[in-house]
């Protein structure tokens, strides 16, 4: 019988993973939930595993190389910065994710941070409810067709957020390198250098993955390159940003605020600096969350450690030629 393991089962929300349980057992794949944090964790609980499905257990070379007979490995989310790719595809083993369950989520999210930085609704909503009848208690707003939205990556999220930034009629830019210009003119943004971007926008967004081009690409430079009133916002994850940088950007109000669905070090620490500033919002890593897209990701990943095991190639493998050759 063949076994897959559900490494970091905890890190899911309750019991959605009845979605793998029911699709494993009406297949007669075994499947198993574990509650690993380290790579010690992880090489005790899924060494005798067929495939291993991970949240954010580390899949190191070292947990790589102690998984003899692994052939897939997925990653509940589209991020797969636990995962050392290369490590797989030295052993054939398949690296995947699931790039397409939460698009619109993200998107979303990214606008209502920034609907609500710019409409002020948790402050006014507070100030309410301490007695205030007042529009302009520490209110100040402008009209979002007056704003330029600079988006960091241009991507499945990027392009929808740009399709809900067009609708309130901002100005949209990008930096992508590897998009063509096709792409971009289809949604009506325009391409910029990420100096412009950084010079431009007044509201700065990171749409691109974490890796090592990517780490700390908004810096101290890259504040000091921004506009006062600019606002960071940043859905990806954590460590794109500087975030030591930012928190003295935004206590020397070189920028005006921060959006953050995603930090440097998570969870976040109730001491952490950052939450002592103003105009800074903070959610946890929640962006991602709906109903509809969490059912979808339960059933992609069962799905696709199924179809690996069955010897397919679906399309969501990251490093399909590693795998592919593997096999001869
Ligand atoms: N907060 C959440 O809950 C949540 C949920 C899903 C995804 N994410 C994160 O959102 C981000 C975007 O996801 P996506 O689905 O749009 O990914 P995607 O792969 O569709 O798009 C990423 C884009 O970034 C571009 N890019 C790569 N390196 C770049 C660089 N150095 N400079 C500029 N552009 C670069 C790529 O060309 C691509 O167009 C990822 O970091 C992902 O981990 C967060």
């Amino acid at each position: 019988m063949m076994l897959v393991v559900l490494a970091d089962g905890k890190s899911l929300e309750g019991d959605h993973y009845q979605i793998e349980e029911e699709f494993f057992r009406e297949r007669g794949v075994e499947f198993r939930v574990e509650d690993c944090a380290t790579e010690e964790e992880v090489i005790a609980a899924c060494q005798d595993a067929d495939a291993v499905l991970s949240v954010y257990a580390p899949m190191t070379e070292k947990v790589i190389a102690a998984l003899p007979n692994c052939k897939a490995l997925v990653r509940y989310g589209i991020g797969f910065d636990n995962i050392d790719v290369e490590a797989a595809s030295k052993r054939g083993i398949a690296a995947c994710n699931i790039p397409d369950y939460c698009i619109p989520e993200v998107a979303t999210h990214t606008m209502a941070m920034l609907l609500q930085f710019e409409r002020k609704i948790g402050l006014l909503d507070a100030s309410v409810r301490e007695g205030q009848w007042n529009p302009n208690a520490g209110f100040y707003s402008r009209r979002l067709s007056s704003l330029t939205l600079g988006l960091v990556g241009f991507g499945n999220i990027a392009q929808e957020v740009a399709k809900y930034a067009a609708s309130f009629e901002m100005k949209i830019i990008t930096y992508d390198p590897f998009i063509s210009d096709e792409v971009v003119d289809r949604y009506g943004v325009k391409k910029v250098t990420l100096e412009q971007l950084f010079t431009d926008a007044d509201y700065i967004s990171a749409h691109v993955p974490l890796n090592e081009h990517t780490h700390h690409l908004i810096n101290e430079e890259a504040f000091n390159k921004m506009k006062n009133s600019t606002v960071l916002l940043n859905t990806a994850r954590g460590p794109i940003i500087d975030q030591t940088a930012l928190v003295k950007a935004l206590k020397e109000k070189t920028i005006r605020g921060a959006c953050l669905d995603v930090l440097e070090h998570e969870p976040l620490q109730l001491d952490d600096e950052i939450l002592k500033l103003e105009h800074v919002v903070i959610t946890p890593h929640a962006a991602f969350n709906s109903e509809e897209a969490k059912q979808r990701l339960h059933l992609r990943v069962a799905e696709t450690a199924y179809a690996i095991l069955q010897g397919e190639h679906p399309s969501n493998i990251l490093n399909r030629q590693a795998v592919v050759s593997a096999k001869g």
